[in-house]
């Protein structure tokens, strides 16, 4: 079983689904860490060739057997990832990728194009969305960054994560939305498990 779950930074994607996956015992799969990597491996070598890249999604995020796991989460990668993010050839290289990590097994899987482009048949689709300002208070709490900053570098990114041509961000039509702005991530988390429970027949 697949559960697909896509929306904006800062909507509480990772904290859930990582939640979800352990509550469910499915993988837990982070599309945006593989676009982190790809943005390390560019800020490093600007022709760098994607299609030799290793990325590592264990405990630890991993390029070419190094830990990048705080490397991909600095400001400067933030903001790179979102530009390699609308390059063809990289989506094309990320979505073989993570279709073929999803052919089998069962999944938890975050991003943006989950439930449109990657897993378009994915049993559960999951939306999740917040306020902007919302976004950006977590955002700055996480980070210790200054919240006018934030609030700016997300709608930067809000913008070309959304308007791009290829894969922009938006909801796929099956999708279940869930305004996270007034929740609690046990109150989102608890909601989703609960869906993917029935969705699978009851399984759990
Ligand atoms: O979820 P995140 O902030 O770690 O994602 C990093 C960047 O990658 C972000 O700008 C959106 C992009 N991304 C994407 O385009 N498609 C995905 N499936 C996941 C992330």
């Amino acid at each position: 079983m697949i559960v697909a779950i896509d929306g904006p930074a800062g909507a509480g994607k990772s904290t859930v689904a990582r939640a979800v996956a352990l509550a469910l015992g499915f993988t837990y799969l982070d599309t945006g860490a593989m676009y982190r990597c790809v943005a390390v491996a560019r800020l490093r070598d600007a022709d760098v060739d994607i299609n030799a890249l290793e990325i590592g999604l264990a405990a630890t995020v991993s390029l070419n057997g190094e830990d990048v796991s705080e490397e991909i989460r600095s400001a400067t990668v933030t903001e790179m990832a979102s530009e390699v993010a609308a390059e063809p050839e990289v989506r094309a290289a990320m979505v073989l990728r993570q279709q073929s990590m999803l052919a089998s097994g069962d999944w938890v899987v975050e991003g943006r194009d989950i439930g449109t482009v990657i897993a378009p048949h994915a049993e559960l689709k999951i939306f999740l969305t917040a306020d902007a300002d919302e976004r950006a208070r977590r955002r700055a709490m996480q980070s210790g960054r200054p919240l006018e900053q934030v609030l700016a570098e997300q709608h930067r990114r809000d913008r070309r994560d959304g308007e791009r041509e290829l894969s922009p961000l938006v909801a796929a039509e099956d999708a279940v939305e869930l305004d996270t702005t007034a929740l609690s991530a046990g109150e989102v988390i608890g909601e989703i498990v609960a869906l993917a429970t029935e969705r699978d027949g009851g399984r759990q």
